[in-house]
Formats: structure tokens, C-alpha cells, sequence
């Protein structure tokens, strides 16, 4: 709350909150243990109350994070499940017998490590666990467990959150059950793994049924979005959009962290997710978040400027990560500090907001996970005032977003590669109406010289001693530089 006046001075729309609710936090909260209480580590139900209260004082939106493939095994549907094989919630959960021989009942492997299966010793029967043996899956094919999650989604609603990111959308449809072995496990949609083979942890048939039962719960209230976690190639992913747009508003398109970062990729991913997209469907585009390496340590500092001046001028919700508008790189964690199982540490460090208090004003006790090495000069206060630095960057393209209705509501047309243009320039023009927007970026450390019939006005630099300059005819782009142009 401290820092929300913050957050809409750099021009932010909305909040989405990784997850606060009451949780044993062996996954960061990916491991819920009651769905309608706040975890006592980030405050009460009153405190997000206030949150989403002030956070609409301020023209801003909430989204909390909704995991509903999988509850904590400390979730009390999962302690009465395991209590005897017929527990009112035995069924809620995903049981096997053993194989004949004895062992799991088959090769599945968790996305994280070791077998899908768990023994439960009391029961004698095996339960089923994407993730962690202490996150079971849910059910979802039992209508009880479908009542209850849409019950927890209106419990949020009704408090005033404006929406969800719902965690591994695609898991909710198991594909086949009971499932086929899985040596690997990390089929596509695993978190990063490979998005174009066969999916082997959900994408089911069901997957269209259950899209639009989620869409006619968040379509009760007015006005709220659903967001979804799906790691697909755009032809599958935009399928979340659902039959006739009855499913996720936003289905997240990672192309922009999954793909190579070089012009010809960068180009033909954004290219054929324009293309894949429905009618009447809205596009978004991801530069980061908690489960990757930072865009800076991916991309290097002056690539990540290009990046973020790709996120920002391109059609669609752009999703940001904190501190990736200060240019955070992974931090270092030392192997006595580690707490992460899936080696995510580096990328989820502490925000450094100020240069003279402790822990670089983000707590006033010991944080979870050490601060990146020079958290100080990175920090907002010290980047504040800089016309030079990654946050002033942010802050002028997202207001010359916010005032371009070309950047926020236009159409997006790709200037083609050859005709003269050099290898490395990603080029695009955005226009709405009579407004026409030049876009060119060069994915490259080395100068760029591209041709630009008629004149233009620099709107944006990466460097901002560029903006308000004219370019005729052509225009040399340094390494690592973007420059957003208007005619005239
Ligand atoms: C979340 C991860 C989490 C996993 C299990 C993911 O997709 O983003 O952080 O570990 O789901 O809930």
C-alpha cells in the first residue's frame, strides 16, 4: 500500500499479486491451504480489503493469482481425503493403486522432481502431484470440486478483485485418464519445457468445457478479467481465448521470453501470433515473471531497453515484472540461502525501493532471499530522477502509450524485412485513425543503418537525448537502441 502511489506514477493499470493466501509456502503459496483466508505473512483479509480499496482510489486493478489444479496437501479436503479411502473428499483428489508389481502406478514424473505419484502408507493407494508431493491435484472432472473453486473465485469477486491469473490453466484437463506413462514429464506446457509436441499433463477435451465454466463465473460480476498461465505455441494458445471468446480474456503469450532473441525469431513469433489470433480477441505479450530468468541477465542491460520498448509499443496488455523496469538482473543466491526447488530463487529477490534504509527499504526484518548486489543504486529512489535510467524508460513509453491511441488501440503492421533493411531491425508501424506510429529496433549490439522514406519525429528513444529529434529518409540506429517515431 506504501508504495501504490509509486506504481501509478510509473503509469500502471493494474496490480497482479502472486499468491496471498493462507499457505504452508513450500511453493510460495502455489500450495493453498484455505482459498478464503490471507496468508498471516502478508497481512489479514481486512489488509486486502484495504489493498484493492486503495488501489481503486488510485484508477488501479487488482488481480490475485488462483491456483486451481492443485490445493496443499495441509488443505483440509486433502487431510479428510487421505484419512480413509472413503472420506467425503477421497474423491476430490486423484488416487491409484499401486502397479501390479507394486510401485507407482506408472512412470509419471512431477514437473518438478521425482515421480507424479505419492504413496499415502494409511490407505495403501497412490496420489497424483503435477508439482510437489505436498501440492496434490485436484479432481477437476468431480463436479464437487468444480462447485467448490468457482464458490472460492466469488468468495474474491464479491470482496472487489477485479480479476485472476489462474495458474497452469491448461492442467485443469488432464488429457487422458487414467494417464499413459510419462518417463520425461516435461512435456510441452510444463513450465518452459518445449511448446509443440503433445501435451502430456492436461490440455484435455475438457479443456473447452471447463474455460467456459470459469468465463460464466467471472462473467456474474461486471468487469473483471481472466488471465491464464499457458506455455503453448500461439496455434493452441489462443484456443484459451475460448469457443466464441467464452473463455481466459488474456491467455498468456510467452513468445517473447521463450523465444531466441534475435530479429528473424522475434519477428516470425510476433507475426504468427497476430495471425493466430480470433476475431475479436485481445493479444498480450509477457517479458518476464517469477518462474524465468530475468529479462536482464537473459538479454543483457542494453538489450533489455530494446525489450522493453518491444513490450510497450506492441498490440496487446503488456505484463511486467517487478523490478524488471529497474533492470534487476538474477541475483546471486548462495547454496546456503537456496529455498526454492526448482532453482527460481535468483529471479525472485527482494525490491530495492530506496538507497539508505535496510534491506534497501524492502522489509525491516531479515527477507526470504538475499538483495541483488548493488540493490541500492538500483533502487527506484536511485533511479527516480534519472532521465537516463531503465525506470525512466518505462515511464515514458507507458505514458506515451497511455497517450497514443495507435500504441493502445491500433493496428499493428510489420514493415518488411529486404527491401534494404538490414538483418537484425525488428520494424513495425501501429496506427488508429489518422495516428501512425514507427517503431524500429535494433535486436543487435552493433549500428543499424535503415532506410525511412519521408520524415520523422523521434516520440521515444531508448536513449532519451534522442527524443524530439527529426530523422529524413533513413536513420542510423546504435546497438541496443529503439526509437519510437511519428510522421512529420
Ligand atoms: C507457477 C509456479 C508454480 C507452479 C505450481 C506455475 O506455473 O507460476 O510458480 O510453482 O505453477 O503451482
Amino acid at each position: 500500500m506504501a508504495h501504490l502511489d509509486h506504481l501509478a506514477w510509473l503509469g500502471v493499470d493494474a496490480i497482479w499479486l502472486s499468491p496471498i493466501m493462507r499457505s504452508p509456502m513450500r511453493d510460495y503459496g502455489y500450495d493453498v491451504a484455505d482459498y478464503r483466508d490471507v496468508d498471516p505473512l502478508f497481512g489479514s483479509l481486512a489488509d486486502a480489503d484495504r489493498l484493492i480499496e486503495e488501489a481503486h482510489a488510485r484508477g488501479m486493478r487488482v488481480l490475485l493469482d488462483f491456483v486451481p489444479n492443485h490445493t496443499s496437501s495441509d488443505h483440509q479436503w486433502f487431510i479428510d481425503a487421505r484419512s480413509s479411502g472413503q472420506s467425503a473428499h477421497r474423491d476430490w483428489y486423484v488416487w491409484r493403486d499401486p502397479a501390479p508389481g507394486g510401485g507407482p502406478p506408472n512412470a509419471m514424473q512431477s514437473q518438478f522432481r521425482g515421480p507424479a505419484w505419492t504413496l499415502d502408507e494409511r490407505t495403501g493407494q497412490y496420489w497424483y502431484h503435477s508439482f510437489l508431493p505436498d501440492q496434490p491435484d485436484l479432481d477437476w472432472r468431480n463436479p464437487a470440486v468444480r462447485d467448490a473453486m468457482f464458490d472460492v473465485m466469488r468468495f474474491w469477486f464479491a470482496r472487489g478483485i477485479d480479476g485472476f491469473r489462474v495458474d497452469v490453466l491448461w492442467m485443469i484437463a488432464k488429457d487422458d485418464w487414467p494417464w499413459r506413462d510419462d518417463p520425461i514429464g516435461h512435456g510441452p506446457g510444463s513450465l518452459g519445457g518445449d511448446p509443440t509436441g503433445a501435451l502430456q499433463h492436461g490440455d484435455g477435451p475438457e479443456m473447452e468445457h471447463r474455460l467456459r465454466e470459469l468465463r460464466d463465473v467471472a462473467d456474474e460480476f461486471p468487469e473483471r478479467v481472466l488471465v491464464g498461465e499457458v506455455y503453448m505455441e500461439p496455434r493452441r494458445l489462443v484456443r484459451y481465448y475460448g469457443t466464441d471468446g467464452r473463455g481466459a480474456h488474456l491467455p498468456f503469450n510467452f513468445a517473447l521470453v521463450t523465444e531466441p532473441w534475435n530479429s528473424r525469431a522475434i519477428g516470425a513469433a510476433i507475426a504468427a501470433y497476430e495471425a493466430a489470433l480470433p476475431a475479436n480477441s485481445w493479444p498480450n505479450w509477457v517479458l518476464g515473471n517469477h518462474d524465468q530468468p530475468r529479462v536482464a541477465t537473459r538479454l543483457g542491460a542494453g538489450q533489455a531497453r530494446v525489450a522493453a520498448m518491444l513490450l510497450l509499443t506492441l498490440r496487446g496488455t503488456p505484463t511486467l515484472y517487478y523490478g524488471d523496469e529497474l533492470g534487476l538482473p538474477d541475483a546471486v543466491v548462495p547454496a546456503t540461502r537456496v529455498v526454492d526447488v526448482a532453482g527460481r530463487d535468483p529471479e525472485r529477490t527482494p525490491m530495492p525501493w530506496s538507497v539508505d534504509r535496510p534491506n534497501a527499504g524492502f522489509s525491516t526484518v531479515d527477507p526470504w532471499l538475499p538483495l541483488v548486489d548493488d540493490a541500492e543504486d538500483r533502487s527506484v529512489e536511485a533511479q527516480r530522477d534519472d532521465p537516463g535510467s531503465m525506470l525512466s524508460l518505462h515511464r515514458r513509453l507507458l505514458a506515451l502509450r497511455r497517450s497514443s491511441p495507435a500504441l493502445h488501440a491500433g493496428t499493428w503492421t510489420p514493415l518488411a524485412p529486404g527491401a534494404g533493411q538490414p538483418d537484425g531491425l525488428v520494424a513495425f508501424e501501429r496506427s488508429h485513425g489518422t495516428e501512425r506510429v514507427r517503431v524500429l529496433l535494433n535486436l543487435t549490439h552493433d549500428a543499424l543503418d535503415v532506410a525511412l522514406p519521408g520524415s520523422w519525429t523521434v516520440a521515444a528513444g531508448t536513449e532519451p537525448a534522442r527524443g524530439g529529434g527529426t530523422v529524413t529518409e533513413r536513420v542510423r540506429l546504435a546497438g541496443d537502441e529503439g526509437l519510437v517515431l511519428r510522421p512529420g
